[in-house]
């Protein structure tokens, strides 16, 4: 009896140290889950990296997939059963549906009513990223907060863990 519980005992420790470690390992490197779809991939890329999903909640894809034939400036639009169908795989996928640490604190930081369009708008990104200047935004490497690439060297992995940074001069 005695041997048999500090078997369980050793059993439920060891278990719970391996789930720390795995979710810890995932959140220090600092990956969303990979995610795949391959007309997302074709057409959200096409002029900027495809946003991951974890970085928006549902309500700011369903906004962005409304407008997309006036999207920052420019027509991005798309026949409605392809709109449709990425606007599904980014609903499904979105930082609210999430369990990620980082796509949850993205969610948490707007407000119920708020639906941003811009990543680079929410509290948590303003709040990330407070320690950089303005002028830094706008070098010309850079251009604007929404140019995550360029300082992130595997944002188009999901990857934004702080060893792969690099802010161009
Ligand atoms: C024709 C070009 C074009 C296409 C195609 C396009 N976008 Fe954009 N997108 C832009 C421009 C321009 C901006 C503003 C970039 C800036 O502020 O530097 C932008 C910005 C964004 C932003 C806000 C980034 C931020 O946080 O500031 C999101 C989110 C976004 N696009 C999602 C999408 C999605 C989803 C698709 C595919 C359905 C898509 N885009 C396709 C041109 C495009
Ligand atoms: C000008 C360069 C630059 C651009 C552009 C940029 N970032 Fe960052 N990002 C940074 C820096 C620097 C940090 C802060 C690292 C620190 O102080 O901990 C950071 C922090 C982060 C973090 C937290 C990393 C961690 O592990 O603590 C995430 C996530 C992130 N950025 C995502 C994005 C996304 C998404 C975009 C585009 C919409 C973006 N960033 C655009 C430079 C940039």
């Amino acid at each position: 009896m005695k041997q048999s519980l500090r078997v369980m005992v050793l059993v439920v420790a060891v278990g719970a140290t391996g789930g720390l470690l795995a979710s810890g390992g995932d959140e220090s490197r600092g990956r969303l889950p990979a995610v795949t779809h391959a007309q997302w991939q074709a057409e959200c890329s096409a002029c900027h990296l495809a946003y991951h999903p974890g970085l928006l909640p549902e309500r700011s894809w369903h906004r962005i997939m409304a407008g997309l034939d006036q999207h920052f400036g420019e027509n991005a639009s798309l026949d409605a059963a392809t709109a449709a169908d990425i606007d599904r795989f980014l609903a499904a996928n979105a930082a609210d549906r999430s369990d990620h640490r980082r796509s949850r604190r993205i969610a948490g930081s707007i407000a119920p009513g708020a639906a941003p369009l811009r990543i680079s708008d929410t509290p948590w990104f303003v709040r990330e990223h407070r320690e950089i200047a303005a002028a830094t935004w706008r070098r010309p490497k850079i251009g604007s907060p929404a140019n995550c690439a360029a300082c992130h060297q595997g944002a188009d992995q999901g990857d934004f863990s702080e060893r792969r940074i690099r802010i161009p001069k």
